[in-house]
Protein backbone atom coordinates (compact mmCIF):
# COMPACT_ATOMS: atom_id res chain seq x y z
CA UNK A 1 0.00 0.00 0.00
CA UNK A 2 1.46 3.44 -0.77
CA UNK A 3 1.12 6.48 1.20
CA UNK A 4 2.30 10.39 -0.02
CA UNK A 5 3.76 12.84 2.57
CA UNK A 6 3.26 16.27 0.61
CA UNK A 7 4.93 19.35 2.11
CA UNK A 8 6.21 22.75 0.96
CA UNK A 9 9.57 23.83 2.63
CA UNK A 10 11.55 27.02 2.33
CA UNK A 11 13.85 26.24 5.11
CA UNK A 12 13.81 22.39 5.26
CA UNK A 13 12.41 22.13 8.50
CA UNK A 14 8.97 20.86 7.47
CA UNK A 15 11.02 18.60 4.60
CA UNK A 16 13.20 17.21 7.67
CA UNK A 17 9.88 16.30 9.50
CA UNK A 18 7.78 14.86 6.06
CA UNK A 19 10.54 12.69 5.91
CA UNK A 20 10.29 11.42 9.40
CA UNK A 21 7.02 10.91 8.95
CA UNK A 22 7.32 8.39 6.21
CA UNK A 23 10.34 6.87 8.62
CA UNK A 24 7.37 6.06 10.81
CA UNK A 25 4.82 4.71 7.86
CA UNK A 26 7.45 2.49 6.21
CA UNK A 27 8.20 0.49 9.66
CA UNK A 28 4.45 -0.70 9.11
CA UNK A 29 4.41 -3.66 7.48
CA UNK A 30 3.83 -3.67 3.80
CA UNK A 31 3.42 -0.30 3.58
CA UNK A 32 5.59 1.87 1.07
CA UNK A 33 5.69 5.86 1.74
CA UNK A 34 7.08 8.71 -0.45
CA UNK A 35 7.93 12.48 0.80
CA UNK A 36 7.47 14.88 -1.94
CA UNK A 37 7.63 18.80 -1.81
CA UNK A 38 4.13 20.16 -3.41
CA UNK A 39 6.47 21.52 -6.34
CA UNK A 40 7.54 17.98 -7.45
CA UNK A 41 5.15 15.29 -7.31
CA UNK A 42 5.45 11.83 -8.83
CA UNK A 43 1.26 12.00 -9.87
CA UNK A 44 0.86 8.32 -10.73
CA UNK A 45 2.45 7.71 -6.89
CA UNK A 46 0.03 10.47 -5.44
CA UNK A 47 -2.85 8.44 -7.65
CA UNK A 48 -1.70 5.08 -6.35
CA UNK A 49 -1.62 6.64 -2.53
CA UNK A 50 -4.28 4.94 0.25
CA UNK A 51 -3.75 8.39 2.07
CA UNK A 52 -1.97 11.48 1.42
CA UNK A 53 -0.12 13.79 4.55
CA UNK A 54 0.29 17.35 3.63
CA UNK A 55 2.95 19.54 5.76
CA UNK A 56 3.01 23.11 6.09
CA UNK A 57 5.28 25.82 8.03
CA UNK A 58 3.47 27.93 10.07
CA UNK A 59 3.30 31.97 7.90
CA UNK A 60 1.36 34.34 9.79
CA UNK A 61 -0.43 31.81 12.64
CA UNK A 62 -1.57 30.49 9.16
CA UNK A 63 -0.85 27.40 6.75
CA UNK A 64 1.67 29.02 3.80
CA UNK A 65 0.26 30.65 1.10
CA UNK A 66 2.23 28.09 -1.43
CA UNK A 67 0.12 25.45 0.48
CA UNK A 68 -2.98 27.29 -0.07
CA UNK A 69 -2.25 28.67 -3.51
CA UNK A 70 -1.49 24.50 -4.61
CA UNK A 71 -4.44 23.19 -2.50
CA UNK A 72 -6.93 25.73 -4.26
CA UNK A 73 -5.72 25.63 -7.92
CA UNK A 74 -3.37 22.33 -8.41
CA UNK A 75 -5.38 19.71 -5.86
CA UNK A 76 -8.37 20.14 -7.14
CA UNK A 77 -7.71 18.32 -10.11
CA UNK A 78 -5.94 14.98 -8.45
CA UNK A 79 -8.97 13.43 -7.43
CA UNK A 80 -8.22 12.92 -3.97
CA UNK A 81 -11.72 12.25 -2.93
CA UNK A 82 -12.00 8.88 -0.45
CA UNK A 83 -8.60 8.73 0.69
CA UNK A 84 -7.20 9.22 3.87
CA UNK A 85 -5.93 12.28 5.15
CA UNK A 86 -3.83 14.49 7.63
CA UNK A 87 -1.92 17.20 8.22
CA UNK A 88 1.22 18.44 9.88
CA UNK A 89 3.09 22.04 10.68
CA UNK A 90 6.33 23.17 11.69
CA UNK A 91 6.79 26.54 13.80
CA UNK A 92 9.17 29.04 15.20
CA UNK A 93 7.01 29.18 18.40
CA UNK A 94 4.77 26.65 20.16
CA UNK A 95 2.02 30.16 20.73
CA UNK A 96 2.56 30.61 16.90
CA UNK A 97 -0.37 28.79 14.98
CA UNK A 98 0.66 25.84 14.11
CA UNK A 99 -2.61 23.90 14.97
CA UNK A 100 -4.40 26.65 13.23
CA UNK A 101 -2.28 25.89 9.94
CA UNK A 102 -3.25 22.67 10.47
CA UNK A 103 -6.36 23.06 10.54
CA UNK A 104 -6.61 25.21 7.32
CA UNK A 105 -5.14 22.17 6.02
CA UNK A 106 -8.14 19.90 7.27
CA UNK A 107 -10.16 21.80 6.17
CA UNK A 108 -9.80 21.95 2.81
CA UNK A 109 -9.34 18.14 2.96
CA UNK A 110 -12.85 17.77 3.90
CA UNK A 111 -13.63 20.09 0.90
CA UNK A 112 -11.86 17.78 -1.16
CA UNK A 113 -14.24 15.01 0.14
CA UNK A 114 -10.80 13.14 1.59
CA UNK A 115 -10.82 11.03 5.22
CA UNK A 116 -9.64 13.08 7.66
CA UNK A 117 -7.93 11.35 10.36
CA UNK A 118 -4.38 11.83 13.57
CA UNK A 119 -5.51 9.09 16.10
CA UNK A 120 -6.65 11.71 18.44
CA UNK A 121 -6.51 10.61 22.07
CA UNK A 122 -8.14 7.06 20.64
CA UNK A 123 -4.64 5.89 20.47
CA UNK A 124 -2.78 6.88 24.05
CA UNK A 125 0.21 8.25 24.75
CA UNK A 126 1.33 10.61 22.85
CA UNK A 127 -2.23 12.24 22.08
CA UNK A 128 -2.14 13.73 18.96
CA UNK A 129 -4.96 15.90 18.77
CA UNK A 130 -5.25 17.85 15.16
CA UNK A 131 -1.65 16.75 14.07
CA UNK A 132 1.88 16.84 15.07
CA UNK A 133 3.54 20.16 15.48
CA UNK A 134 7.62 20.66 15.82
CA UNK A 135 9.46 23.77 16.50
CA UNK A 136 12.13 24.40 14.29
CA UNK A 137 14.72 25.05 16.09
CA UNK A 138 14.90 22.00 17.97
CA UNK A 139 13.27 19.38 15.71
CA UNK A 140 14.85 16.51 17.16
CA UNK A 141 13.05 16.61 19.91
CA UNK A 142 9.77 15.90 18.08
CA UNK A 143 11.11 12.80 16.06
CA UNK A 144 9.30 10.40 17.97
CA UNK A 145 6.36 12.17 18.23
CA UNK A 146 6.18 12.28 13.71
CA UNK A 147 7.06 8.41 13.83
CA UNK A 148 4.44 8.04 15.97
CA UNK A 149 2.17 9.55 13.80
CA UNK A 150 3.71 8.21 10.46
CA UNK A 151 2.92 4.46 12.30
CA UNK A 152 -0.60 5.81 13.33
CA UNK A 153 -1.77 6.95 9.74
CA UNK A 154 -0.16 3.87 8.25
CA UNK A 155 -1.59 1.71 10.10
CA UNK A 156 -5.62 2.80 9.55
CA UNK A 157 -4.78 3.05 5.92
CA UNK A 158 -3.69 -0.12 6.25
CA UNK A 159 -7.38 -1.24 8.12
CA UNK A 160 -9.61 1.23 5.68
CA UNK A 161 -8.16 -0.13 2.34
C1 LIG B 1 7.30 34.48 6.39
C2 LIG B 1 7.36 33.66 7.65
C3 LIG B 1 6.32 33.75 8.57
C4 LIG B 1 6.35 32.98 9.73
N1 LIG B 1 5.32 33.08 10.62
C5 LIG B 1 5.32 32.29 11.73
C6 LIG B 1 4.21 32.30 12.63
O1 LIG B 1 3.23 33.03 12.45
N2 LIG B 1 4.25 31.49 13.71
C7 LIG B 1 5.33 30.68 13.97
O2 LIG B 1 5.32 29.95 14.95
N3 LIG B 1 6.40 30.65 13.12
C8 LIG B 1 6.40 31.41 12.01
N4 LIG B 1 7.45 31.34 11.13
C9 LIG B 1 8.53 30.36 11.39
C10 LIG B 1 8.33 29.08 10.56
O3 LIG B 1 7.02 28.56 10.70
C11 LIG B 1 9.28 27.97 10.98
O4 LIG B 1 10.61 28.42 10.99
C12 LIG B 1 9.12 26.77 10.09
O5 LIG B 1 9.59 25.62 10.73
C13 LIG B 1 9.86 26.93 8.77
O6 LIG B 1 9.63 25.79 7.99
P1 LIG B 1 10.58 25.44 6.75
O7 LIG B 1 11.99 25.32 7.30
O8 LIG B 1 10.08 24.14 6.26
O9 LIG B 1 10.45 26.55 5.77
C14 LIG B 1 7.46 32.11 9.98
C15 LIG B 1 8.50 32.04 9.04
C16 LIG B 1 8.45 32.79 7.89
C17 LIG B 1 9.59 32.69 6.89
Amino acid sequence: MKISVLYFSEEGSTKTMAETIVKGMVSVEEVEAKSMSIDDIDRAYLKESSCVVIGTPTHYASMAAEVKSWLDTKSVKLNLGGKLAGAFATAGYIHGGADIAIQNILTHMTFLGMLIYSGGSACGKPPIHLGPVAISSKLDEFTDLFEVYGQRMASKAKELF
